[in-house]
C-alpha cells in the first residue's frame, strides 16, 4: 500500500519527505500518550504552518520540509547522507542543526544545537520553535513537577535565543511555557 502511494506521490517534495517521516518513524509512539509519533510530527508542521501562511518565511518548503524530517535521524536509524541524497544540502544542514549530538547531554547538547541552529537560516530556527511549543502542548503525564519546570526553563531558552525568528511562534511559546509552569 505505501508502495503504491510512493508512487503516486513523487513530483511533490513535501509527501515525498511526509513519506519517509511515515516510513522511518513507523511503530514508534510518543511517550506516555501511546499516539504515533507522527503526532508530534504532525503538530510541529500545522504549528509551523499558519506562521508561514502569515508571511514569516524566507524559504516556506525549506521550513516545511526539515520540520517533517527533523527526528528522523535524532529518533530512527536514518542518517544524515540519506537525508542529503534524497533532499539535498540544506535540508541535510537544517535536519543536522535540528538533531541534538550524540556526545553530549541535558543543557549542553541543548545549547549546542540551538548554536548551531542559529548558523542556520531563520526557516530552521522557526522549526525549533514549532516543535517545542508542540511538545508542551503534549505533556508527558508520567513526568514529575520538576522535570517539567526543567522543560518549561528549556523552553525558555529557545524562546530568547530563537524568538526574533518569528513574532507569532514567540508569542505561542510564551504562552505555552507560562501555561506549563501552572500546570
Ligand atoms: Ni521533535
Amino acid at each position: 500500500m505505501l508502495g503504491i502511494l510512493q508512487r503516486h506521490l513523487s513530483g511533490s517534495l513535501f509527501l515525498q519527505a511526509w513519506m519517509f517521516a511515515v516510513h522511518r518513524h513507523h511503530g514508534q509512539h510518543f511517550s506516555g500518550t501511546g499516539l504515533p509519533y507522527l503526532t508530534h510530527i504532525g503538530a510541529v508542521v500545522m504549528t509551523l504552518l499558519p506562521a508561514l501562511l502569515a508571511g514569516e518565511a524566507d524559504d516556506a518548503e525549506l521550513s516545511i520540509v526539515c520540520a517533517i524530517l527533523h527526528d528522523t535521524v535524532e529518533d530512527t536509524e536514518t542518517t544524515l547522507k540519506e537525508i542529503q541524497e534524497e533532499f539535498g544540502e540544506a535540508v541535510a544542514a537544517g535536519v543536522s542543526a535540528l538533531t541534538k549530538s550524540e556526545e553530549k547531554s541535558g543543557e549542553d547538547a541543548m545549547r549546542d544545537s540551538l548554536d548551531r541552529i542559529l548558523r542556520q537560516p531563520r526557516d530552521i530556527w522557526r522549526v525549533k520553535l514549532s516543535d517545542r511549543i508542540a511538545n508542551l502542548g503534549l505533556p508527558p503525564a508520567h513526568w514529575s513537577k520538576e522535570k517539567c519546570l526543567a522543560y518549561a526553563a528549556e523552553g525558555e531558552l529557545i524562546l530568547e535565543t530563537l524568538g526574533g525568528a518569528s513574532d507569532r511562534l514567540a508569542a505561542q511559546l510564551k504562552m505555552c511555557i507560562a501555561d506549563w509552569r501552572e500546570r
